[in-house]
């Protein structure tokens, strides 16, 4: 098999309670994912879906437990490297998280705009609005745009770094299920054509359907039997 591109080895993250006590949001996780895969993550609200995601992302930091990405530790960074590290993962959320006073295309420069880059950041923007379907539409609000062309603009402004990994939190929650899945589309188009690993969390088992993998979570925890393949058979994912 290929090396992994994510190695999640007994990951574990709490949270203090009111108590005094701790809650076990990912309680021993582990888990490999491979390069240009996408992977769902499901389970019940509360199950620690978004807390992995995070995770990943080094948006948390592990309580205990490793993660590496690419054969890096991230739990290892600091300073620095941790910034490098964070612009290596795109991230896109439920609520898309655009800024009301910006057209598309500066939304999808914004997590570059305070930086020096060695790319023309319009010129890159323009062209990730083109791939996401939305060439004509760069300079609209995001408050003249429909809730999967907001979407839209959320996963071309998380692509502005070129990331290898695009982790998802409920990307199609927001959606009705024809947008939803035109989204899907798109992350999964991500995969075969840039070889982007994407990992999605989400309800949907239309959307888990769709990936090459679904881990199921509970309490925290990963239940070997509930790892499932999906076999898209020769016409692929869609
Ligand atoms: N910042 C936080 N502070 C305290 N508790 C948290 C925090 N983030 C998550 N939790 C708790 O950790 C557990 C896992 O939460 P998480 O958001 O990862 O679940 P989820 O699977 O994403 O759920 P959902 O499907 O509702 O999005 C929950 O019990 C939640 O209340
Ligand atoms: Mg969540």
């Amino acid at each position: 098999m290929t090396d992994p591109i994510v190695r999640i080895t007994a990951a574990r993250k709490s949270f203090a309670l009111p108590d005094g006590g701790r809650l076990p949001a990912v309680d021993g996780v582990s888990l490999d994912i491979a390069p240009a895969t996408a992977v769902a993550l499901t389970g019940p609200s509360g199950a620690g879906k978004s807390t992995l995601l995070h995770l990943v992302g080094a948006l948390e930091r592990l309580d205990g437990g490793t993660i590496e990405v690419a054969g890096q530790e991230i739990g290892r960074l600091s300073g620095r490297g941790l910034a490098a590290y964070r612009r290596t993962v795109g991230f896109v959320f439920q609520r898309f998280h655009l800024l009301p006073a910006l057209t598309a295309l500066d939304n999808v420069m914004a997590p570059v705009l305070p930086f020096r880059t060695d790319f023309d950041k319009a010129a890159r923007a323009r062209e990730l609005l083109t791939l996401v379907g939305l060439a004509d539409r760069t300079d609209a609000l995001p408050s003249r745009l429909s809730g999967g062309q907001q979407q839209r603009v959320a996963v071309a402004r998380a692509l502005i770094n070129q990331p290898r990994l695009l982790l998802a939190d409920e990307p199609t929650g927001n959606l009705d299920s024809r947008t939803g899945a035109s989204i899907v589309e798109l992350l999964l188009r991500l995969r075969d054509e840039r070889g982007t690993t994407v990992v999605i969390a989400t309800h949907d088992p239309a959307v888990a359907d769709g990936c090459d993998v679904t881990h199921r979570l509970r309490d925290g925890r990963l239940a070997p039997s509930t790892t499932t393949f999906h076999d898209h058979g020769e016409f692929g994912s869609l």
